[in-house]
């Protein structure tokens, strides 16, 4: 098998699978139980969270765990939303956000407020100008990605995040579930007030996240409850999952520079290999893009007809993302870079990780040349 869908979802580390499966045994009790297991339980979450801080470069008290990416970025979004809508109503993100933000952003709509989609260029990328015309008086966010998941670009959050220190009123939101591991970033000094990440995008468990929230920072919380995560998460803590987590975020943080090296490399091979098929349209931006991510379009070609060729070679890729690649309709996020409507519904996306190898990338180049051969006649007639 060769797993290339690694922005949909990444393989745990066999270490990551061990410390679940010990803190599942053993460290089962409450965190909020005053005996021993809750007392156990409470020290594992507590090291957990000093291990989250030290790789984000930020305080344990900064650290809020979450179920995952979805949850961070609709807590950070509707939580800024509703915390201070009294100094305005006015949010900024752009039209190529993951759903979780992008759509999180239409339900505000619906509650009065106010949202400016920042359109990008043909790479994807929104420009620190438009972002600086479509400020208001009352803006109170920015929402911005670090990498994009479809097409792998990379946003310009130092400089927006420098422009931003100018205002301290505006709250800056980065979504860096697809960066964290592929493309560094430094939350303090880019200006950045909030941060989501997901442990599965590196090797982690599912179903847990961080949303690291500057210190001064209020958040109205979505869930209400027990007051756990200081009041700013409610519910009991999953507990495996957290120390999962630390233990992915820690591993993947110490490989973080040999593994970006190794990936550069790899996709050097496949914008390479891809050159040379000519039906092959790159989507994805030669520079300026991360190094995990290749989208590719066949114009004339169903992407899913192709996606199942491919496995039939033992290689998994997808359509579009995961979470949309079973809706029939083009990229919203292709078609805002301009991406033709044939382009956008004939394309793929291939996703690396650190531990994927050259071999792969050359079966992978050698698979779709068959599979090519095999369904173009078919798609043709
Ligand atoms: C950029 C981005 N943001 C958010 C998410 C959602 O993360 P999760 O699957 O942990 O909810 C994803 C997942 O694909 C993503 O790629």
């Amino acid at each position: 098998m060769i797993y290339l869908d690694n922005s949909a979802t990444t393989p745990p580390y066999p270490e990551v699978v061990d410390v679940v499966q010990k803190a599942m045994l053993s460290f089962f009790g409450n965190p909020s139980s005053l005996h021993q297991k809750g007392v156990e339980a409470e020290n594992l979450l507590k090291q957990a969270r000093m291990v989250s801080a030290q790789a984000l470069q930020c305080k344990p008290s900064e650290i809020i765990f979450t179920s995952g990416g979805t949850e961070g970025n609709n807590a950070a979004i509707k939580g800024v939303a509703f915390q201070y809508q009294s100094r305005g109503k006015h949010i900024i993100t752009t039209a190529v956000e993951h759903p979780s933000v992008y759509d999180a952003a239409g339900q505000l709509e619906t509650f009065g407020f106010d949202v400016t989609y920042l359109p990008v260029d043909h790479d994807g990328r929104v420009s620190l100008e438009s972002l600086q015309q479509a400020i208001r008086p009352d803006t109170i966010l920015v929402s911005i990605m670090h990498v994009n998941n479809e097409l792998g670009t990379i946003q310009p959050i130092k400089e927006i995040g420098t422009f931003l220190k100018l205002h301290p009123r505006i709250l800056f939101h980065v979504d860096a579930v697809q960066s964290f591991g592929k493309v560094p970033f430094k939350m303090k000094e880019w200006g950045i007030d909030l941060l989501t990440l997901s442990a599965h995008k590196f090797h982690g468990p599912r179903g847990v996240g961080i949303l690291a929230k500057r210190e001064g920072v209020t958040l109205h919380p979505l869930l209400a409850g027990g007051g756990q995560e200081s009041g700013n998460r409610s519910g009991t803590e999953n507990i495996p999952g957290i120390a999962g987590l630390a233990k992915a975020l820690r591993m993947t943080g110490e490989t973080q520079a040999k593994s970006i090296a190794h990936m550069q490399k790899l996709a050097e091979v496949l914008r390479a290999g891809l050159m040379e098929i000519p039906e092959c349209v790159i989507n994805t931006p030669q520079t300026g893009s991360a190094p995990h991510i290749m989208n590719i379009s066949f114009p004339g070609m169903k992407a899913e007809v192709l996606v199942h060729a491919l496995e039939e070679h033992g290689i998994m890729v997808s359509t579009k993302s995961a979470c949309s690649s079973k809706a029939q309709e083009p990229s919203r996020v292709l078609l805002a870079a301009g991406i033709k409507r044939e382009q956008a519904i004939a394309s793929i996306r291939i996703s690396l990780s650190g531990q994927t190898s050259l071999e792969e990338i050359n079966l992978f180049v050698s698979g779709l040349r068959e599979s090519l051969a095999r369904i173009s006649p078919y798609m043709k007639a």
